[in-house]
């Protein structure tokens, strides 16, 4: 009997070992406990996905915390035409989402077509628990999220052979769970892992008034869907093109417009209310893929991968556009990039893919940026015994607590 026991113990402990942690400390001792908010990124790492987080203290500074096991793998698209793997795995921006109501984080499994769930505690929005269990994308190769408002909605964007929408409601105790009637195709010729960047989608939003699901693909366009009152999506997309690579996705406040990063041109200002896309090159860009807005400055930030370069836009009620400013970031490389707000300051905190690390820009009012912070994730992950790659790493998204 007893050693019946030890025998069921011993398989039970080869399983154990043989399944990535769930969580590795990254904290170095820090409690974590007097951080306003936190930072969450993935290692897309085809081994294992983890979500990192890094804490965000009242000056803006962030501290790594820890790594969270997500239950899924990454991966990473294929290039076209065939070459070593880049940087920006999924060719996307959002596959990290935060929701500030409803203090969850969800991220894109592309290897494993799954979605994560994750709470933050917000005493220590460093700390991750897991909610439910991974749920299946609807298609292959999920790359970028969209959470509502209320934060009881999820929709997910997938970019492989079985590509499309699918959406699900969030409950604080189960998780996601499928929505009825809201997968839907993109119509992309595609492979699984993704073939691009070009003829992928990049990412996936809510109209403001949470009536149009919109996602952007790289061959120019834009594809919407409305939004029924029962949460199911229309059975067709309607398409509005004029860009050439649309890439983020951001509406121009108190506007029916969207501004996208464009890595063919510079950026594009789709009109929904003309119908009209106006594309504006920057000059000598490399390839501008994401984007983020701040309320302080009240101007958008590019971030060109390609250069180490971020741009700032200002957009006017008419919606011209002015480019502001230009900062080097050294060589960055930076990939997803999000803003967070603590008190009247915005911080940009930016996924510096190509040094693995983040850097964090205090925007210090329109045309002000400085870099603030450089946090480097190589020798962190390497002491946490975290397989992380500059080329997997993937997501950027900020929560701070109310
Ligand atoms: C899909 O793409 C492949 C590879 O480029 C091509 O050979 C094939 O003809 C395409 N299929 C359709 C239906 O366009
Ligand atoms: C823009 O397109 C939508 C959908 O196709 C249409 O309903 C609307 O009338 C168009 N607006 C203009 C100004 O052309
Ligand atoms: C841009 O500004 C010019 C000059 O102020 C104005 O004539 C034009 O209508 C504006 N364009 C748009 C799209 O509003
Ligand atoms: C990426 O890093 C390498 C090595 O530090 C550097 O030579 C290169 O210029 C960087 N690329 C960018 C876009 O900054």
């Amino acid at each position: 009997m007893k050693s019946f026991i030890l025998l069921i113990l011993a398989s039970a402990l080869s399983v154990m070992s043989s399944t990535p942690a769930i969580r590795k400390s990254m904290s170095q001792g820090f409690s974590g406990a007097r951080a306003v908010g936190a930072a969450y990124f993935m290692t897309n790492e085809p081994s294992g996905n983890y979500l990192v987080s890094a804490t965000i203290a009242s000056d803006g500074k962030l501290a790594l915390y820890e790594a969270a096991y997500t239950g899924g793998t990454g991966a990473h698209g294929m290039s076209a035409p065939p070459g070593p793997p880049g940087l920006d795995a999924l060719f996307s921006q959002g596959s990290v989402r935060v929701s500030a109501s409803r203090n969850f984080v969800a991220n894109v499994n592309a290897g494993s077509n799954t979605v994560t769930v994750f709470g933050i505690d917000s005493a220590n929005p460093g700390r991750l628990s897991m909610i439910g269990r991974p749920v299946h994308s609807g298609g292959q190769f999920p790359t970028s999220l969209a959470i509502n408002k209320a934060g009881n909605r999820v929709c997910v964007v997938n970019g492989g052979k079985t590509n499309g929408v699918s959406c699900y409601n969030f409950d604080p105790k189960k998780g996601l769970t499928p929505s009825k009637n809201s997968i839907r195709s993109l119509m992309l010729n595609q492979t699984t892992p993704a073939t691009g960047p070009p003829n992928t989608p990049s990412q996936i939003i809510f109209s403001p008034d949470e009536k149009h699901l919109i996602v952007s693909v790289k061959d120019g366009s834009i594809l919407m869907w409305d939004i029924n009152a029962d949460g199911s999506l229309s059975p067709d997309f309607r398409t509005m093109s004029g860009g050439v690579l649309p890439f983020s996705l951001l509406y121009v406040p108190g506007k029916n417009a969207i501004i996208a990063s464009d890595p063919g041109v510079g950026y594009d200002i789709f009109n929904l209310d003309t119908n009209t896309t106006v594309s504006t090159p920057i000059p000598n860009q490399g390839a501008n893929c994401w984007s983020a807005y701040s309320a302080e400055s009240g101007n958008f930030y590019l971030i060109d991968v390609g250069l180490s370069v971020v741009t700032e836009v200002h957009v006017t009620a008419s919606l011209n556009s002015t480019i502001v400013k230009q900062y080097a970031v050294g060589t960055d490389g930076p990939i997803d990039t999000d803003v967070a707000t603590i008190g009247k300051k915005d911080f940009i905190y930016s996924l510096a893919a190509n040094a693995t690390g983040l850097t964090v820009l205090a925007v210090n009012g329109p045309g002000k940026a400085q870099v603030y912070q450089r946090i480097d994730l190589a020798s962190p992950a390497k002491a946490a015994n975290l397989p992380l790659h500059s080329t997997n790493l993937q997501g950027m998204a900020t929560f701070i607590r109310k």
